[in-house]
């Protein structure tokens, strides 16, 4: 069956952003045009789940809220829980267990920025093939700021480890995973790592050790973004202005993602665009709607 549910990682306190970050988490800190909670939740969207749940601080609680609402207007059903402390990613299985309810679920973090052609159809296949749980893999420079798999041919994943004092391969795992069930049966197992934190390499671990642990290769043409830093932060809202004025396109929009994965019909896009006061913006909406 394929997945519906899904998990956006946002409670942290983003420090490492300070001051952009003092009254308020990165989610609402912009890249570009768009908070930049707006492109996780696009890619859940494009993978046509429709049923999402919210980790957030209590303190940016309320925030979420009036800038999300519902998530209606995007043919989805948004909740929230509050994490009082930040205890790690897997610990998001344990705050999330009533919402799961033993279904598959997909896992995003707020911070994670993802744009390439085919997209779509590799997050889509991914809810709705997973086996197991299955890994968005992106090569990079320095994986030893990451959590690191390596892999067979086929994609069986057959080492993993979280930020490897030695070489292991360049595919970092990025923030982006499907499990099936079992995810919140393993996260119970998980004990703290020595930064304090319920490690997602860990629930990993536990699918590898099961024999079922799948990775998606974003190959060189594709571009994933940690934009937990100014720096990156940067980048991605130059890729996002370059692609808007190249290619026409607005990564990150959650009404076009609704939309082309038949969430919302074209009317809702209009009356999506009426809301919005930004012509630009706006004129975008009205142009994914055909018009
Ligand atoms: C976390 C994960 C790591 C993953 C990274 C992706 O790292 O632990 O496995 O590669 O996100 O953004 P952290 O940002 O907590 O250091």
């Amino acid at each position: 069956m394929a997945i519906k549910k899904g998990i956006i990682v946002a409670g942290g306190l983003a420090t490492r952003l300070h001051p952009a970050s003092l009254a308020f988490g990165k989610p609402f800190l912009p890249i570009y045009d768009k908070p930049m909670i707006y492109y996780s939740l696009s890619i859940l969207l494009m993978a046509g789940i429709d049923q999402i749940l919210i980790v957030t601080s209590p303190r940016d609680h309320a925030l979420f809220k009036s800038l999300l609402g519902d998530g209606s207007q995007w043919g989805a059903s948004i909740s929230f829980v509050e994490q009082p402390v930040a205890d790690g990613i897997a610990g998001a299985f344990l705050l999330g267990e009533d919402f799961i309810a033993g279904d598959g679920v997909c896992l995003i973090l707020g911070d994670n920025f993802f744009y390439g052609e085919g997209l779509a159809g590799l997050v889509r296949d991914a809810a709705e093939n997973n086996a197991g749980a299955t890994v968005f893999c992106a090569p990079v420079e320095n994986p030893a700021a990451y959590g690191v798999a390596a892999m067979e041919d086929d994609g069986t994943v057959t080492t993993l480890v979280e930020k490897p004092k030695t070489f292991i391969s360049n595919w970092a795992v990025t923030g982006l995973y499907f499990y099936d069930s079992r995810a919140t049966g393993f996260a119970k197992t998980l004990q703290p790592s020595a930064r304090g934190e319920l490690e997602v390499t860990d629930l990993n671990k536990c699918y590898l050790d099961a024999g079922a642990l799948k990775a998606v290769l974003l190959e060189k043409d594709f571009c994933w973004f940690d934009t937990g830093t100014n720096e990156t932060m940067f980048e991605a809202a130059v890729k996002v202005r370059d692609t808007l004025a190249a290619e026409g396109v607005n990564i990150g929009c959650p009404d076009e993602a609704a939309f082309k994965a038949g969430l919302i019909d074209r009317a809702q896009v209009l009356k999506n665009a009426e809301a919005i006061k930004n012509p630009a913006y706006a004129d975008y909406l009205r142009k994914v709607a055909g018009e």
